[in-house]
């Protein structure tokens, strides 16, 4: 295979991005576009000289000179471009999170064992270096066995108000909480058993948005271990950076903390001061580089060789189960069982 032909559905922040790394991408060609809004294919085909566009998916699913398909619709979204994709006998890259309820998860899995395609979930921060080394520190053995754990992302106002126009159709936690319960699964190598979740919905519905300003989630996995998962869309906008993100790790013989309110940068000027992000994106000389474009690059490699890519659909299917049982709990106020991954499915954790 000479270069991966790609088709990218849904074209607002994510979508645009994807479209400029895969289009620089030597190892990728960008053959269509689509989105919901006419002027918005017009606009991603032009600046990044794309060939053709598309606001009707199935149109564009109709070729045959695609290899694969990038889906970055919001979260509500994902399951039917997902599956028409995979009936057209296309390889998909799709957003966090992968699906929101257990039943489009597993039946995505089924039809992409069918139909002999598989499934790449967009957990970039897998591909965030210190994350990376927390998985080498946690499986060498260093901290001794992981007994708990802890993990907040929490976003500015901004984010719910401004950056994505269907924060009420989805809680922070589908939305910021999909990555953690990835990671933390990942790191402590066991899955989430039981949930118990708090929420409050107080300024967010006040603006007319009705979903949660927070929740926290408890969740005990297999190997007894517990996390507490926090999620917000409520600090004031004044803070000095869009999400304030923190992970940690407590083992029997010692702890990992991962802090990336500041990514090492702080600016402060006249107007403002803040801390700027570059792990997960940054330009650099002319390309953009970080955790992100390296995840859609591991896309391509898993492609040409052939090869499961590092995060799949069962991953995300397991994140699912975990946010299902969390927004049970949030309703019920009770334990909730999390939905174990089918035995046809496979052994988890064996990539790991
Ligand atoms: N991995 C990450 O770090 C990360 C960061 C931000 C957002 N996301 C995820 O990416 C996804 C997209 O988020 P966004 O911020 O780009 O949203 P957005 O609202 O900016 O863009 C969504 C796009 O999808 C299009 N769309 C919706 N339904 C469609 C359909 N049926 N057919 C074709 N196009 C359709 C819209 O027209 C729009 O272009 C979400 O699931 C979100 O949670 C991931």
């Amino acid at each position: 295979m000479d270069r991966v032909r790609i088709g990218i559905i849904g074209l607002g922040i994510m979508g645009n991005l994807y479209t400029k790394i895969y289009s620089a991408h030597p190892l990728a060609e960008v053959v269509a576009v689509c989105s919901l809004r006419q002027e918005q294919v017009d606009e991603i085909r032009s600046r990044y000289g794309v060939r053709d566009g598309y606001v009707d998916y199935r149109k564009m699913l109709e070729r045959k000179d695609l290899d694969a398909v990038v889906v970055a619709t919001p979260d509500r979204h994902h399951f039917a471009p997902t599956r028409a994709a995979l009936e057209s006998g296309k390889h998909v890259l799709v957003e966090k999170p992968f699906m929101m309820s257990v039943s489009e998860a597993d039946a995505l899995i089924r039809l992409s064992q069918r139909v002999g395609k598989f499934i790449q979930v967009s957990f970039n921060h897998r591909w965030l270096s210190a994350y990376q080394q927390a998985k080498q520190t946690i499986q060498s053995g260093q901290i001794g066995v992981p007994l708990a754990g802890y993990a907040r992302k929490n976003d500015t106002l901004y984010v719910a108000t401004d950056y994505i126009s269907w924060a009420g159709e989805t809680t922070s936690a589908w939305f910021l909480s999909s990555h953690d319960i990835d990671l933390m699964r990942w790191w402590v190598e066991s899955e989430p058993v039981e949930a118990r979740a708090l929420g409050r919905k107080e300024v967010l519905v006040a603006r007319g948005i009705p979903t949660y300003d927070v929740i926290q989630a408890q969740v005990k996995f297999a190997s007894g271990a517990f996390v507490t998962f926090e999620s917000a869309w409520v600090y004031p906008n004044t803070f000095p950076s869009i999400v304030d993100s923190f992970m940690e790790v407590i083992g029997t013989a010692g702890h990992l903390h991962m802090d990336r309110k500041c990514e090492s940068l702080e600016v402060s000027t006249n107007e403002k001061f803040s801390y700027p992000k570059g792990f997960l994106t940054a330009e650099i000389y002319g390309r953009l580089r970080g955790a992100f474009p390296s995840c859609l690059e591991d896309f391509l490699f898993a492609i040409r060789e052939n090869t499961q890519p590092h995060v799949t659909a069962i991953d995300g299917r397991q994140v699912t189960a975990a946010l299902e049982a969390i927004h049970r709990s949030l309703e019920t106020g009770a334990v909730e069982a999390v939905a174990p991954l089918p035995k046809e499915f496979g052994e988890l954790h064996a990539s790991c």
